[in-house]
């Protein structure tokens, strides 16, 4: 067993980085109890020396590569975010054998398999928990504890930033822009919200899981991806008709084909959720991933998706299992994408909609109504319609059919004489009450 002092670079001390530095000072001699060997900083990179008053500032450098390449590094510890330099700075140190964690979901969205490569032909570690909802433990149990398990499904509320928007919606029923705004004040939206609205981060996060839950490589591009800015006080007001909220979810499955095989589907989109979904539940800027497992049957893991303390409890956890690695001499589990499975397209993926209209009330709106759904294949589920003067309300829930079939059908209501307005659609997890 080897018990010299374990060296870390930190590359990135903001928001998580310095949260690590908390917990690594602070929590010292029990880490160095629980891994076997001391855990020491060799240094912190950052972009600017001026602005980091509570570090050591002897740790402190602009250089990240020199930093990287020192001998006395075994592990490198990003938490810098985005593309370049730090792609080139975790392939120079996995080739040289250095271990990696990261919180960096961009990056491993798009890159995880020259990393992985690069981790097995050295034999260093690639950990990267933090990377998908932040402080709640689900890469680990995908990637070890349901390792003898067959994953069918991960649908998951993964950006905190879109949940917070979404429930303050639907608590007060105000509109998007003003929301978001709020969200803005309260320091839950970041000054450029357009990585969390638009879906990106979520879609990042959609491609990890569904990489690692079907051992098939998914890149954020696979991604079918809808954010949340076109969603409506209406859309709200709809769901709450049908004791429905409305979230951003991250859905990851695995389609049946016709020819027995299977494709991954990996998509975000916001979505009606019925409140007994265990997923409705998920309040404010908290995430949770619901895992379905053949033998293991429904799994739900809830807790705190960013921040700088929670995030930094997971980038800390994967620093131990990696450095616990190093002090038996040996290395955790490797990428597994032997599946190779292919990715389904958007229009081919089975999903549910709901669509509520107002309609002029004459005779046959109805039947006209359920002949564009049956048309197209689309099986109808409930109907509910309210009459109110000369007009009417209509809400029609499908069963599942091809999101192309449910599209065109929505597309072909727009132009019906008697439909005056579609004022929401939306697409449907769970089995609406
Ligand atoms: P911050 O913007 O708060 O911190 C980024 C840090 O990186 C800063 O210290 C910055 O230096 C440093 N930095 C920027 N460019 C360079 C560079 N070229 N070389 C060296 N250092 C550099 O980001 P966060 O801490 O919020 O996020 C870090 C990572 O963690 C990202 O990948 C993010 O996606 C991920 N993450 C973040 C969560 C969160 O809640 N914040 C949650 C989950 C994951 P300086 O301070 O001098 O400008
Ligand atoms: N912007 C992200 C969120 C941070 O809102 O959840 C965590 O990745």
């Amino acid at each position: 067993m080897n018990t010299r002092p374990i060296g870390v670079a930190l590359l990135g001390c903001g928001v998580v980085g310095s949260e690590v530095v908390r917990l690594l000072t602070e929590q010292a001699d029990e880490l160095t109890a629980r891994t076997g060997a001391p855990i020491e900083l060799r240094g912190i990179a950052v972009r600017k020396l001026g602005k980091h008053r509570d570090v050591p500032a002897e740790l402190l450098t602009t250089d990240s590569a020199a930093l990287v390449a020192r001998e006395d590094v075994d592990v490198v510890v990003e938490v810098v975010g985005g593309i370049e330099p730090v792609r080139t700075l975790l392939l120079q140190a996995l080739r040289a054998g250095r271990s990696v964690v990261t919180a960096n979901k961009a990056l491993l969205a798009e890159h995880t398999a020259e990393l992985a490569e690069a981790a097995d032909a050295s034999g260093a570690d690639l950990y990267f928990e933090a990377a998908v909802a932040g402080a709640i433990p689900i890469v680990r149990p995908l990637r070890e504890s349901l390792a003898g398990d067959r994953i069918t499904r991960v649908v998951g509320i993964v950006n905190g930033t879109t949940n917070f928007i979404l429930s303050a919606m639907d608590a007060t029923g105000a509109g998007y822009a003003e929301t978001l705004e709020e969200a803005g004040r309260l320091g839950y939206a970041e000054a450029d919200p357009t990585a969390d609205v638009d879906g990106f981060d979520a879609a990042a996060k959609a491609a990890i899981l569904a990489s690692l839950a079907f051992h098939t490589r998914v890149t954020a591009a696979d991604v079918h991806r809808e954010g949340i800015r076109d969603i409506t006080a209406s859309d709200l007001s709809a769901a709450r008709a049908l004791s429905c909220t409305v979230k951003l979810l991250a859905l990851c499955e695995r389609v049946p084909q016709a020819d027995g095989s299977e494709r991954v589907s990996a998509r975000v989109y916001p979505a009606m959720v019925p409140l007994s979904h265990p997923l409705a539940s998920v309040d404010g800027a908290f995430n949770a991933v619901v895992v379905e497992a053949e033998a293991a049957g429904r799994l739900m893991f809830y807790g705190q998706g960013a921040g700088g303390a929670p995030t930094a409890s997971a980038v800390v956890g994967d620093l131990v299992a990696v450095c616990r690695n190093q002090v038996q001499g040996g290395r955790g589990p490797r990428e597994s994408a032997y599946a190779q499975l292919a990715v389904s397209p958007m229009g081919d993926t089975p999903t549910r909609y709901h669509v509520s209209m107002e309609v002029a009330d004459v005779a046959g709106v109805l039947a006209t109504v359920a002949g564009e759904f049956s048309r197209r294949g689309v099986s109808i589920s409930t109907v509910r319609q309210a009459v109110r003067g000369d007009g009417a309300t209509l809400v029609v829930v499908t069963h599942t059919a091809p999101d192309s079939a449910l599209a065109a059908t929505v597309a072909a209501l727009h132009e019906l004489e008697h439909v005056t307005s579609v004022t929401s659609v939306l697409r449907v997890e769970g089995d609406t009450p």
